[in-house]
């Protein structure tokens, strides 16, 4: 792994300066914190395979969220290490940061369920916001050299479209730079994470990239989230909990295409920049259950429970929810070259064969008692207001 020139924001004195080359020799040792969870267990994968010349080394909680059975099966078991730990407890990440001798971070741990962050916020605001200002205050002191902080270091942080709020429907996608208006907990925790990320560049010259990614689905992705659950449910012939009328949009993402989009900022963006990555679709979220119903028809004809669009269940939207995402991918695609190579009707069809191919993984996290009960507190008696629960035709 080798970095292109970086340009330097923040003051001349500390850090990376202006046209700076990156480009260093010998083995990099790249701490991926949230490891464990969705994103992060396909870009410690990714970055293994992707890349003979680094070492990995995964700082994860292990929260109802992250696990070790996703780690299973790496490319290079040899080059990855594990270490359970919290971003908020500054003695065991300065720990890791000195023995693993880090030099480049990429953050991605963090409470990320929006629905879990209006139901309780408080381990967001612990996470996502003390967690980051703990690791950039671990990282500025780590990264301290005779003559500032050293050149040949990174902080990657992962961050959302969430941050810039909801869309109408004619408003354009994006760009970097717009203003933030999070709505939500979680989109709010995220934002503040940001601007913890950029005052460390600014003021202290620490060499950050950042990244905002739209939805992301694929492999080991927890299922409370939309399309895992569809997947889950529709296949054990359970309702499909559709919020509200099920117009809202999100753009999706492969986790596939998004692992590599990080991997060429870290190798290739410029430093103290921030860089758009979405998938370039806006379906509603009917059409995607739609085809997720569509696809499991195709996998299970026979099941008694088929065609299984007849599950989809309208049921009390989400507080705030926000009706539109769309991001202006422009900078990553003319900069990096980076484009996504998965389409949405591929990349679900993949993920609905890798869901069912996959059922000891499911059944640890289905028999959970977290799971059960988070499934319980987020979807009983939650139905459309006409009180009988059955599923409805859409609005
Ligand atoms: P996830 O919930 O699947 O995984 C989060 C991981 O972080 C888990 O392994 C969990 O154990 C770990 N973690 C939580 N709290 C921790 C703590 N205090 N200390 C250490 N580890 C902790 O999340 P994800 O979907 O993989 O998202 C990863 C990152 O990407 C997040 O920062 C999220 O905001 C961002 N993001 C996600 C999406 C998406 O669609 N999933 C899109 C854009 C951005
Ligand atoms: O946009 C990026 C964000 O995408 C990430 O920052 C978040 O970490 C990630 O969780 C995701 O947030 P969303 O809220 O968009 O994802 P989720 O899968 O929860 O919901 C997708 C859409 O589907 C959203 O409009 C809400 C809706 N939905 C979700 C669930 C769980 C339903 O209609 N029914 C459901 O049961």
């Amino acid at each position: 792994m080798s970095r292109g020139d970086g340009e330097a924001i923040g003051p001349d004195s500390v850090g990376v300066r202006r046209g700076q080359a990156l480009s260093w020799p010998g083995v990099q040792h790249v701490l991926v914190t949230g490891g464990a969870g969705f994103i992060g267990s396909n870009f410690v994968r990714h970055l293994l395979a992707a890349r003979a010349d680094v070492r990995v080394i995964t700082y994860d909680l292990l929260t109802y969220a992250g696990s070790r059975e996703n780690l299973r099966d790496l490319p290079a078991p040899g080059r990855h290490l594990f270490v359970q730990g919290d971003v908020c407890d500054r003695a065991a990440v300065d720990r890791v940061l000195a023995e693993h001798a880090i030099d480049t971070i990429v953050h991605l741990a963090a409470e990320s369920h929006v629905d879990r962050s209006i139901v309780a916020p408080d381990a967001f605001i612990r996470t996502n916001v003390t967690g980051t200002f703990t690791l950039l205050e671990a990282a500025r002191a780590a990264w301290r050299g005779p003559a500032g902080l050293r050149p040949d270091v990174r902080f990657h942080h992962v961050s959302t479209d969430e941050v810039y709020g909801a869309l109408a429907p004619d408003d354009p996608p994006v760009a970097e730079g717009a203003a933030y208006a999070p709505r939500s907990p979680y989109a709010a925790s995220k934002a503040a994470s940001d601007h913890l990320v950029r005052a460390y560049a600014t003021t202290y010259g620490l060499p950050v990239t950042v990244s905002s990614c739209s939805n992301n689905y694929g492999p080991y992705q927890f299922p409370e989230k939309l399309v895992p659950l569809v997947i889950v449910s529709g296949a054990l012939g359970k309702p499909l909990p559709v919020y509200g009328d099920g117009r809202q949009i999100r753009d999706w993402l492969h986790v596939e295409d998004h692992c590599a989009a990080i991997l060429a900022i870290l190798e290739r963006g410029r430093v103290g920049e921030t860089y758009h990555v979405g998938g370039g679709n806006q379906p509603t979220n009917l059409e995607v259950v739609e085809a997720l119903c569509a696809l499991l028809d195709a996998r299970y004809p026979a099941a008694a429970h088929a065609p299984h669009r007849s599950l989809i269940t309208f049921v009390a939207d989400r507080p705030g929810h926000d009706r539109r995402y769309d991001l202006d991918c422009t900078r990553i695609q003319a900069e990096l070259g980076w484009r996504p190579r998965h389409g949405l009707a591929d990349g679900l069809a993949a993920t609905v064969a890798w869901y069912a191919s996959s059922g000891a993984w499911l059944a640890a996290i289905r028999d959970s008692d977290d799971y059960r009960r988070w499934i319980a507190l987020n979807y009983d008696g939650r139905d459309d207001g006409r009180g009988d629960g059955r599923p409805r035709e859409a609005p």
